[in-house]
């Protein structure tokens, strides 16, 4: 389970060095994601922080996702996820 996570983060840091993009967040403590979103984005019932960096590139990206998941009921609406977004992008 850590090895195979572990595995997935090199082969996406990898993945966005290759593309010239940077990864910086990756090693950043995030405590607000770890405290609000980690739970459900461990990689099994959500993906993990690691590819929803590697997939939005700035936080308007990330928020208009969540937006369009809320309103469809998939993620919990109550969530404080503009202070996670600023975590994340920072
Ligand atoms: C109750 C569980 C739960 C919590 C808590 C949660 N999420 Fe999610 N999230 C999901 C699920 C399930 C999906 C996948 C929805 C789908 O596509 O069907 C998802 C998808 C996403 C996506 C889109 C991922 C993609 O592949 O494009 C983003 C971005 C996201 N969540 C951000 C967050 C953030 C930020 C937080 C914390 C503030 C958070 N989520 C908390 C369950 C959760």
């Amino acid at each position: 389970m850590k090895k195979t996570a572990l595995l997935g983060l090199a082969l996406i840091s990898i993945a966005a060095a290759g593309c010239g993009q940077k990864q910086e967040t990756s090693t950043q403590a995030t405590p607000e994601w770890n405290a609000n979103c980690a739970r459900c984005h461990n990689g099994n019932m959500a993906v993990t922080k690691d590819t929803i960096l590697a997939k939005y590139k700035d936080k308007t990206q990330l928020l208009n996702a969540v937006k369009e998941l809320v309103s469809a009921g998939k993620m919990p609406p109550n969530l404080p996820y503009g202070k996670v977004a600023d975590e994340l992008y920072k």
